[in-house]
């Protein structure tokens, strides 16, 4: 299944860049931070027109509306772009990501980083790479010679779970902290070595399902704020090299 997921991943990937940097419908959702454009319903479209077509038993939950038999025993977790900020504002930072469930466990993923045309994937069980390589996460023990990554939920502005106050008390410690605009991107990176560690509230499951499995298979560690497991349906979800875990468990549980 995992050849199926990266060809329909490409194909959606491909008609991204096409359209990257040319003129699209861009409408508000929630706010007018939170966008959605003409291409990702497109990308949408085309993804589930594949699994009806290939795989008509299975189930897709997809974050532009084309859910559709939620219960199957497969469940295909699909963000069309992730990063649409980006991506509508000429940044070229964005990705497609599908995670593969069964009876609700992932046993795929597979996260497209369009522009510098990497493929990250992984098989429960099976490792993970970039494009054919073997990837692992950093072997970083120190908070204070870590980057850390980030992201802010379109709902920023009323400060869910003290994000900010989060964001600042981590500033303050680790060497480095960044916000890429694309969460399955920041999970590739960690699973990567290139981010010791990753943090965000209120994600959705479609921003997370393949990056996390992406980053286990690497050796990351992916928990809620206590530093319990967690699934992709997780409000508080963190992920790290595992070293440097209980240090940032420890910021967040006091901010
Ligand atoms: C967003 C990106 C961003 C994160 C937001 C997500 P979208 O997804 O992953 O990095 O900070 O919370 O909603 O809307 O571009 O698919
Ligand atoms: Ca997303
Ligand atoms: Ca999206």
């Amino acid at each position: 299944m995992i050849d199926d997921i990266k060809d329909i991943t490409s194909e959606a990937g491909g008609l991204i860049k096409e359209a990257f940097g040319t003129k699209f419908k861009i409408e508000f959702k929630t706010n007018e931070s939170n966008l959605v454009t003409e291409v990702d319903k497109a990308s949408e479209k085309l993804i589930t027109d594949f699994v009806k077509k290939k795989f008509p038993s299975h189930g897709v939950l997809a974050e532009e509306g084309g859910s559709f038999n939620r219960d199957s025993e497969y469940l295909w977790v699909i963000d069309p772009i992730d990063g649409t900020t980006n991506f509508a504002h000429g940044l070229p930072i964005f990705s497609v990501s599908i995670g593969v469930q069964k009876n609700g466990e992932t046993i795929a993923g597979v996260v497209y980083d369009i522009m510098n045309d990497i493929m990250y994937s992984a098989e429960l069980g099976g490792g993970a790479y970039a494009n054919s390589e073997k990837i692992s996460v950093s072997k970083n023990d120190k908070l204070t010679r870590s980057v850390l990554v980030t992201g802010f939920p379109y709902n920023i502005a009323e400060n869910p779970e003290n994000a900010l106050e989060k964001f600042i008390a981590l500033t303050k410690v680790a060497r480095g902290m960044r916000r890429l605009g694309s969460a399955a991107i920041d999970l590739c990176y960690v699973a990567k070595g290139v981010f010791d560690g990753f943090w965000e509230v209120h994600l959705h499951p479609w921003d997370v399902c393949a990056g996390k499995l992406i980053a286990e298979e690497a050796g990351g560690l992916v928990t809620d704020f206590d530093g319990n497991k967690t699934d992709i349906y997780s409000k508080r979800f963190l992920t790290s090299n595992g070293l440097i875990h209980n240090e940032i468990v420890n910021i967040l549980k006091r901010n």
